[in-house]
């Protein structure tokens, strides 16, 4: 397994569960002595324990002989980072290809686990056969695993993908998921490829499709909680990923949706649906200023609490986190800015003040804003929060809270295409009554 990144050692660890054995080779010499010792560098939900559980199966090294030595399979699991021009960098694909040896026994196959544009196995095949290394095998196996529930989604998949360009090769990484019951598609390695783009393209114009349909709702007086739910209980749309909120992030949406715009681009394809996936992303967040304008004027000299920084909950991920534009945008507007989260402590959000505690990052605060769906803050519309606040101004960016509930409970609550109802406030209310509404 060539990568101890978050791909490779869940995969690694998975298939070492599987009953097989897994060298994880990378190249952060720190990395692996951490994993040497018991510690993961990672922050996912059982790992640990799989690891832990399987350490007789799982070696880790440096060295890139030990990794390929008598190995089968040479699964590529590195990372490919967006450039300037949204292509996907490869160095580190290409670092790995270039450093397979040569005269390796029986018929190794690479299996592309790392998400790559659309020809990349076409390329990687003349690669090898250029150093003439026609004996080793290439697969494309693209990996569908979230954040969070990567081992479960390893273990009982939706389906799993396999294009080659020999069947034989994709009958041997068939072979190699034994133990795990689900759909296979078997697939040229172009169209292996695109599968894994265009899931996360469609997942993302699911979210940016209804962020659009909340955002009218907000104007009509419509739910979007109901709204979805009527929606995705038609078995032809399904009820997945129409949670509507403050925008998509991850090391995956956001670069994937413009892998394939790019790639589609670079092929003489406009593909202007994506255009405007990737758009509404980008002002979704930004929404999140305009709702506390609305209840606090300018927010110049104001205090907000940015609850959860992570791009979602259950992991400290924070790779495209819709909180890192909103906490810059509030700075630019003049804001003090606070966060909490339980688990991502970043040190580059410069001019935050990360807090330990909700309790201490909403003190004198004029408003708060939930920015992941952490459950620790569904018990955020508390008297005890109330009182702490200089104004009680929630603004749920996930959906998270019962607006009748909070606000009941004294706050001024505004979700994403929720009905105005649920709010105490008409537009300029907290403004009116500022003097009140302060301790
Ligand atoms: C995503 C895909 O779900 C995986 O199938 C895929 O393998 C992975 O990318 C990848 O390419 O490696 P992940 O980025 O971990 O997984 O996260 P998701 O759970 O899909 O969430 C992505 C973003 O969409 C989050 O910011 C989340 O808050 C947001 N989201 C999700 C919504 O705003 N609404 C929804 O209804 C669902």
């Amino acid at each position: 397994m060539f990568g101890a990144g978050y791909v490779g050692l869940v995969t690694g660890a998975a298939l070492a569960d599987l009953g097989h054995e897994v060298v994880i080779r990378d190249v952060l010499p720190e990395r692996i002595e951490r994993l040497r010792a018991g510690d993961v560098p990672i922050y996912e939900p059982g790992l640990d324990e799989v690891l832990e559980r399987n350490k007789e199966r799982l070696r880790f090294t440096l060295d890139v002989n030990e990794a390929v030595d008598g190995a089968e399979f040479l699964y590529v699991a590195v990372g490919t980072p967006q450039t300037h021009s949204g292509d996907a960098d490869l160095t580190a694909v290409w670092a790995v290809v270039d450093e397979l040896p040569e005269g390796a026994s029986g018929r190794p196959i690479v299996v592309m686990k790392s998400t790559v544009p659309v020809g990349t196995g076409e390329r990687v095949r003349e690669r090898l056969d250029a150093r003439g290394l026609t004996a080793v095998g290439y697969v494309s196996n693209p990996e569908f695993l979230a954040e969070g529930s990567a081992l479960a989604d390893f273990m009982s998949p939706d389906r799993v993908v396999v294009g080659a360009f020999e069947p034989e090769d994709g009958d041997r990484v068939v072979e190699l998921h034994r133990g795990i019951d689900t759909e296979i598609v078997r697939t040229d390695v172009a169209s292996a490829e695109l599968v894994k783009l265009a899931a996360n393209a469609f997942l993302s114009t699911r979210i940016s499709f209804i962020n659009e349909i909340a955002n009218v709702c907000e104007l009509v007086g419509a739910d979007v909680v109901d709204v979805a739910r009527g929606v995705g209980l038609d078995h032809r749309l399904g009820p997945h990923f129409l949670r509507a909120g403050l925008g998509f992030g991850g090391s995956c949406f956001p670069k994937d949706v413009t892998a394939l715009k790019q790639l589609a681009g670079n092929s003489g394809y406009p593909f202007l649906l994506l255009q405007a996936v990737w758009e509404v992303n980008e002002l979704q967040k930004r929404r999140v200023i305009g709702k506390l304008q609305k209840h606090l004027g300018t927010l110049r000299g104001t205090t907000v609490a940015l609850l959860g920084l992570a791009f979602k909950p259950n992991t400290d991920d924070m790779r495209e986190a819709p909180s890192r534009v909103i906490a810059y945008r509030l700075l630019a507007e003049g804001a003090e800015v606070r966060a909490w989260d339980p688990v991502a402590h970043p040190d580059d959000l410069h001019g935050v003040e990360l807090c330990e505690t909700v309790l201490d990052a909403v003190q004198n605060a004029d408003a708060a804003v939930i920015v992941t769906d952490w459950p620790e803050l569904r018990s955020l519309a508390s008297s005890e929060v109330r009182q702490a606040m200089a104004r009680p101004v929630i603004v749920d960016g996930r959906n998270l809270l019962d607006p009748e509930a909070a606000h009941a409970a004294g706050f001024v609550y505004e979700g994403v295409g929720r009905p105005r109802h649920a709010s105490p406030a008409e537009p300029g209310f907290l403004r009116e009554h500022d003097a009140e509404l302060r301790h």
